[in-house]
């Protein structure tokens, strides 16, 4: 192993913007959750309103969906795409002034978002309210992003391209067209737009880009973030290459055929939404074949649990990663997502993806990047980190739990008809059952921000400390 200075450091690599990006992701992170705190205890008390416009259910809840998922997410995979991609290509970002450009854009964007959003400015596309000058914006920076991403890939030392980099490109690439093509609009006014797609073609095309938008943005992202840090953070070699190629492939090509399961039983014809049905039950194997690749990375390092909290939040993170791939494929089946849509299951579904597979492996990575970035000699504390993955790991399994009873039983209680056919419960029935379980994800995701904020101090206190004289890890490839 190569020992660096940090001169030479900053000589070899452009961490600039990818510190940016870091920095900013964690501050969107405490942004988001918060107001997912918020919005979960209006569901549990509605007066919190207020009676202010700003401040109602229907608006709050995007902009938290967008926080969470776009600046959260989006800084964490920025930072992360240009990081890996400098050390697995041995050389520089191509074009550091466009990578910057991005980090700008990006960050216009989510103060746009912060801005249009509480004002009910919106498109009313779920994951894409955004009205259209914003998404001309978006696809200006995912362009540049695409630009400084493939160019570094192709100015690179090292003839392999790294597995990560394969699902950082995906993701990209993917992301891209969807935005394009579901964005497509006819302006009417400065804010307002139509949509060129009509009724339930529309529908189709919100919702291949929606599932798509978990499939690539908040699943093959984070791939590439499972399959550089892990191996990093374990120091051991992916448990099995091969594998991970078969995990690309197969992942890529099922994924964007399981949108459909999204609108069983609508307008959409039978034949489309068992495709998507038949596609997304298929997409649990090679889901769970990287989940088992990513765990059995540890071979030989299980000890590392017990000493590394932040190898521990990893292994939670894939543990939940095949945990939500094995919930998705069930709901996606006709007979299952009649029970399950429009209830709390799919809630649940999505925070334990959300919050226990993103969050986690986020968090395990800003806690790899952070020393590193700033050349420190390690994180200021790691029974803090300790703490986080209690408070975080004990928040998801109070807000999933809850979200699972609330779901089923409400599903269950739309369902009941009495002897003559009648529904037995009027729809404020199941509101007022879902009380209880509504004050446990509040107090869940109380857990899991306060976990968060743990880690900004940490984060800060590691930045804080003397730099240290020497590195020995700046360098050194993921192969
Ligand atoms: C402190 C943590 C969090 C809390 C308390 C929280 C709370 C909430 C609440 C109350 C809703 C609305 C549920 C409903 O309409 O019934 C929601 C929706 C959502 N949240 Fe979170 N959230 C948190 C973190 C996150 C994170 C980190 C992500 C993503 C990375 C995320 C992604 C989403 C998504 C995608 C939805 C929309 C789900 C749907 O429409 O089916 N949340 N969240
Ligand atoms: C094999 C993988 C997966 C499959 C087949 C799958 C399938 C599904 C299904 C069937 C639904 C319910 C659709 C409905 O009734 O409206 C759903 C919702 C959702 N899933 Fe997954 N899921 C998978 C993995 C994940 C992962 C890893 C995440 C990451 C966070 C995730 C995030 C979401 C979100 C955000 C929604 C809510 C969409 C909405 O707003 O309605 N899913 N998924």
């Amino acid at each position: 192993m190569s020992v660096i200075t940090k001169a030479s450091q900053s000589a070899v690599y452009d961490d600039g913007v990818v510190r940016g990006f870091a920095i900013m992701s964690v501050i969107y992170g405490v942004v988001g959750m918060l107001v997912g705190v918020i919005i979960a205890a209006q569901l549990t008390w509605p007066e919190l309103n207020m009676g202010i416009e700003w401040l109602s259910y229907g608006r709050l809840r995007p902009l938290h969906t967008n926080a969470v998922i776009f600046a959260f997410g989006g800084s964490v995979l920025f930072a992360t795409s240009y990081y890996v991609v400098q050390r697995t290509c041995h050389t520089k970002l191509f074009l550091n002034k466009l990578a910057w450009l991005t980090f700008w854009g990006w960050n216009l964007v989510i103060v746009s978002a912060v801005v249009t959003l509480p004002m009910g400015l919106t498109q009313g596309k779920e994951y894409a309210e955004l009205i259209w000058p914003v998404d001309l914006l978006i696809a200006v920076v995912w362009v540049s992003y695409a630009v400084v991403f493939f160019g570094t890939v192709g100015i690179r030392k090292v003839r392999h391209i790294y597995v990560a980099n394969w699902f950082f490109g995906a993701y990209i690439i993917a992301v891209a067209l969807l935005h394009i093509f579901n964005n497509i609009q006819l302006p009417t006014s400065a804010t307002h737009s139509y949509s060129v797609y009509a009724g339930v073609q529309d529908a189709m095309m919100q919702w291949w880009y929606g599932h798509n938008a978990v499939g690539f943005f908040l699943t093959a992202g984070f791939l590439g973030m499972m399959y550089y840090f892990v191996p990093k953070q374990a120091e051991r070699p992916v448990y099995s290459y091969k594998l991970s190629i078969i995990h690309f492939w197969a992942l890529i090509f099922l994924y964007i055929w399981a949108g459909p399961h999204h609108l069983h039983y609508t307008a959409l014809p039978d034949w489309a939404s068992t495709l998507g049905m038949v596609f997304s039950v298929i997409l649990w194997m090679p889901s769970w074949g990287g989940m088992i690749n990513g765990l059995m990375t540890l071979s030989g390092a299980w000890d590392k649990l017990r000493t590394d909290p932040v190898i521990r939040m990893m292994v939670v993170s894939i543990g939940f990663y095949g945990m939500s791939t094995f919930e998705g494929p069930m709901m996606s089946i006709k007979a299952v997502n009649s029970l399950s849509h429009y209830t709390d299951w799919t809630i649940g579904h999505v925070h334990s993806g959300a919050l226990g597979w993103n969050g986690m492996i986020t968090f395990g990575a800003l806690y790899f990047l952070t020393p590193r970035l700033w050349n420190r000699d390690g994180l200021f504390s790691l029974k803090l980190v300790s703490w986080h993955f209690w408070l975080a790991t004990i928040g998801i399994v109070l807000y999933a739990s809850a979200m699972w009873v609330s779901g089923i039983m409400e599903g269950l209680m739309w369902r009941e008809v009495d002897a003559n056919g009648y529904l037995v419960n009027a729809f404020a029935d199941t509101v007022a059952a879902k009380y209880p379980m509504n004050v446990v994800r509040m107090l869940g995701g109380l857990m899991y921000l306060s976990g968060a904020l743990i880690m900004c101090y940490n984060l800060w206190m590691t930045v804080r400390a003397q730099p240290s004289r020497v590195t020995t890890h700046a360098a050194v490839p993921a192969e």
